[in-house]
């Protein structure tokens, strides 16, 4: 599948389904306590979509079944909301979350700590979050896709840190998944080049340990395979001639 540029009529969607998205993320960060579910936050979620008048894409989506995914501590992506599990003091939490807003999907990931943790994991969390930007500072029409990729790469390799492999940013527009695929390790190709008005969903999903992921017999919950905590932070973006635009910040 080619990859789509966005007229400015669809860019004006795609802004407005994430600036939505934004807020639902700003709401969900604001109440995470200890001692809440994992469930109770993919229902507040759910609602706040619903209340903005948009579809959480990822309820259904290949049959996931919630509109938040939830992962804990060492689950590094897609970890599935539960009425048994409870967030303790100390834990670390990965929320991703979407929707849909007139037909445009919008995608972004964060991990934030609950209560008060560990400086190591404060650390694994800074370091996730800024190699998404140094990712992006190679964003713009004219560089190569690749580049993002390794300068993520770059950055997060200096702390020995273990970058997952097995699962990668993405286009993203009127599909939560187009084309192309958005790797967060180095390439030795160049991919293709940037063009103004490719919105792309850019991801890394960082173990503190190695790099290497299971899934657990869910079907969907991926941890890392040596019980290393992990983080993920996402936005999407779109590229312009200039500096790329962050859409899903609040
Ligand atoms: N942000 C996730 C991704 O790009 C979306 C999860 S899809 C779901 O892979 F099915 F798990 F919801
Ligand atoms: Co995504």
């Amino acid at each position: 599948m080619a990859v789509s540029i966005k007229s400015e009529r669809e860019i004006e969607l795609m802004r407005e389904s994430c600036r939505l998205l934004g807020i639902v993320h700003k709401e969900l960060e604001d109440k995470i306590r200890p001692g809440m579910t994992t469930h109770e936050i993919d229902v507040m979620g759910d609602t706040l979509i619903r209340k903005l008048g948009c579809i959480p894409n990822f309820k259904n989506y290949n049959g996931y079944p919630a509109s938040v995914c939830v992962s804990v501590n060492d689950e590094v992506v897609h970890g599935i909301p539960s009425r048994k599990r409870y967030l303790q003091e100390g834990d670390i939490v990965s929320l991703d979350a979407g929707l849909i807003y007139k037909g445009y999907h919008s995608d972004a990931a964060r991990t934030h700590g609950v209560g008060e943790i560990s400086a190591e994991a404060k650390k694994l969390i800074e370091v996730t979050r800024q190699s998404f930007f140094e990712g992006i500072k190679m964003a713009k029409a004219g560089n190569y896709l690749y580049d993002i990729s390794n300068a993520i790469d770059a950055y997060v390799s200096q702390f020995g840190y273990g970058i997952v492999r097995e699962l990668v940013g993405h286009g993203i527009g009127t599909s939560l998944h187009e084309d192309p695929q958005i790797p967060n390790f180095a390439q030795r190709r160049k991919g293709l080049k940037l063009q103004a008005g490719m919105t792309l969903a850019i991801e890394p999903m960082i173990n503190m340990g190695r790099a290497d992921v299971l899934w657990c017999d869910d079907d969907w919950t991926v941890v890392s395979q040596d019980g290393s905590l992990s983080a993920h932070y996402e936005n999407t973006v779109l590229i312009t001639e200039g500096e790329p635009e962050i859409l899903t910040l609040y």
